[in-house]
């Protein structure tokens, strides 16, 4: 062992080891000195330990430590002291080393921010610099975390008999509903591989290879509209089984979790997961990831509605539409006036709804609020009644059509929830909503669209024609939800090739671009395709929730903004002339302008 190399981490010593001599490597956290005695801070991964400059003991290696900065790397050799006074808030508290020997290993200039738990500088500056944002300790302690969560993963699937396989990432396009991240050939003039969305399509092939169980912790790539838990790239615990039933799936991931959460982060989770059929799920909650650390589900009042004197409320029934209430238990008192018909009130109105009709119950059990008057005497207490409301409670309305009563409903749900304390950090509830319409409708074309993907089976497989009521055609997909969010998605698939054929020509993809998109897949399902199923899990979406982390980026030793750059290496960049050549690329428009976006052309 080179002098020196550490005896011991900077998080390794405590009261046992006084009297001993120790070398420590670590990065200056703090640097002060009191007359005759500099203390600095050494921090590395495992912890921080003071070591003390003594001018007492030796002038010449107490004015070298004078002049040390921050973000200096140290070797130092010293003696373990007991400290005067300790630091209960570090694990290496009672201790401090006096130091006999100092080696400078690297110097650091002054950095451009100071390296704290609660950062103070912004997240651009620390983008730009990450290697330093990642000596922060909640950084390091997330990513930690979850390779912790991904060893365990990986330990339980290859014990159930999973093979981790690579799938390609030069490819060709797999439709996850995402546009593509495009790389040129240079051999094939003109021609592109695309990067996967997912590896959907190869692990179907795995199946129909025979190889029976598939996983991989997969790199996927979606150029879309980023939001804050979302990434341009992300992984995906991906994985997919032959000879299955929805069950099967679920199963086995359901295990995966519980004995993940356990090994990496001492979690036990509630089990079996709830299991809700999508229409249920819609109905109760108002959307298909419900949070389920509590209850306040919707009540529909239709039949109340559609007789009382509140023209809005009668009107949407006669319409074809919905009335649906919320009752928040205690919310009279918790929610003043303003605070339902602004705060809750905006809220709706946010996600579509025309108004918010709300009433408290009082202690006699009569209605006070907008809609008070509409409800007196008998037709409150039926609406009471049907609503399970109980003196002190907020009764909450919407009235539309059901589609726009079920969105704000939902989110009106969640923000009673918070306000109330209800949505507990630190609770995990996990379900499983089945059984997802098979088609829904595209905003952008119009047209009919895979709510999953094309690859999804339909429960009946037998239906020959999908266009009677595509709406109404159920898959055999499936989603694993946790507290209010989309963790996974799955399905067990098309195996046989004249229903694929069907599905693909519903969605519009005649067949020669079904041939030319997916001949292989088709080909494939001609030589003997097992019934098969899988799902994959997003790994960045999970860590970030399971560790309350306020955003995706947390997550993740390298993110990107949401305008998918990368601030630190100025990823994407332009290339050279020569390049472009040689990729047979020319620029043209916005992209040969020097100001343009993302830099390409310079
Ligand atoms: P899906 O497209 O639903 O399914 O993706 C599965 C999970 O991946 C995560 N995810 C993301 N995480 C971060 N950033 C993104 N941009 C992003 N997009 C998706 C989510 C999501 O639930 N091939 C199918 C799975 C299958 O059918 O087996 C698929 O990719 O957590
Ligand atoms: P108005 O009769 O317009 O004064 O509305 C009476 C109450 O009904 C107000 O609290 C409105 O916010 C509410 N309201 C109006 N339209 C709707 C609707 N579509 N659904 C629920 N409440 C509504």
């Amino acid at each position: 062992m080179a002098r020196w190399q550490r005896t011991h981490t900077c998080g390794d010593l405590r009261t046992d080891h006084v009297g001993s001599e120790v070398v420590l490597n670590g990065w200056i956290e703090n640097h002060r000195h009191h007359g005759a005695v500099l203390f600095v801070d050494l921090r590395d991964r495992y912890g921080v330990t003071q070591v003390v400059f003594e001018q007492e003991r030796d002038g010449a290696l107490f004015e070298r430590g004078r002049r040390l900065g921050a973000e200096d790397v140290l070797s130092v050799r010293g003696v373990v002291n007991r400290r005067e006074q300790p630091n209960p808030d570090r694990a290496t508290g009672e201790i401090e080393v006096v130091v006999t020997e100092l080696e400078v290993l690297a110097e650091s200039e002054p950095p451009p921010f100071e390296v704290l738990d609660v950062p103070e500088a912004s997240e651009e500056l620390r983008m730009r610099y990450r290697y330093l944002d990642l000596r922060r300790r909640p950084v390091q302690e997330a990513l930690v975390k979850r390779a912790a969560f991904v060893t365990a993963v990986r330990k339980h699937l290859a014990s159930l008999g999973f093979v981790d396989i690579e799938t390609p990432v030069l490819t060709r396009s797999t439709p996850e509903g995402a546009r593509d991240y495009l790389v040129p050939s240079r051999v094939h003039p003109g021609s592109f591989y695309a990067l996967p969305q997912s590896p959907q399509i190869f692990k179907q092939l795995c199946m129909v290879g025979g190889l029976d169980r598939y996983y991989q912790i997969a790199r996927c790539f979606r150029d879309e509209d980023l939001r804050a838990d979302r990434q341009p790239e992300f992984t995906q615990i991906d994985l997919e089984m032959s000879f299955v039933e929805e069950n099967d799936v679920l199963d086995v991931v359901e295990q995966t979790m519980v004995a993940a959460f356990r090994e990496a982060f001492g979690i036990e989770l509630a089990q079996p997961f709830p299991r809700l059929d999508y229409f249920e799920a819609v109905s109760r909650y108002g959307n298909d990831k419900p949070d389920l650390r509590f209850g306040i589900e919707l009540v529909d009042v239709g039949a109340l509605a559609a007789k009382s004197g509140f023209q809005v409320f009668r009107n949407a029934v006669e319409t074809g539409g919905a009335v649906k209430g919320l009752c928040v238990p205690g919310g009279g008192e918790r929610f003043s006036r303003k605070d339902v018909e602004k705060d809750l009130g905006g809220l709706a109105g946010a996600y579509g709804a025309k108004g918010l009709a709300w009433a408290k119950v009082g202690a006699d059990g009569a209605l006070a609020g907008s809609i008070a008057k509409f409800f007196e005497g008998a037709a409150g207490h039926e609406l009471c009644g049907v609503m399970g409301a109980k003196p002190g409670d907020l009764l909450l309305f919407v009235a539309d059509e059901l589609r726009i009563v079920h969105r704000a409903l939902a989110e009106l749900r969640l923000a009673v929830g918070d306000r109330l304390g209800l949505r507990t950090p630190g609770e995990f509830r996990f379900a499983w909503v089945l059984n997802f319409p098979m088609f829904e409708r595209d905003d952008e074309t119009g047209g009919w669209a895979s709510s999953h993907h094309p690859f999804t089976a339909p429960v009946d497989w037998d239906l020959e024609d999908y266009s009677a009521s595509p709406g109404t055609v159920r898959s055999r997909a499936y989603d694993i939800v946790m507290n209010g969010w989309e963790l996974g998605s799955g399905s067990i698939r098309i195996h046989r090739r004249e229903v694929q054929e069907r599905v693909f020509r519903f969605l519009g993809i005649d067949a020669e671009e079904q041939q030319r998109k997916f001949g292989f897949l088709l080909d494939a399902f001609r030589y003997g395709a097992p019934p098969h199923g899988g799902i994959a899990l997003g790994v960045d979406r999970l860590i970030t929730l399971a560790l309350g982390a306020p955003s995706i980026r947390d997550v993740i030793a390298f993110p990107k903004t949401a305008t998918a750059t990368d601030l630190m290496c100025q990823a994407p960049s332009g290339v050279s002339a020569r390049q472009l050549e040689e990729l047979h690329i020319g620029l043209s428009g916005k992209a040969l302008r020097p100001d343009a976006e993302g830099g390409a052309g310079s």
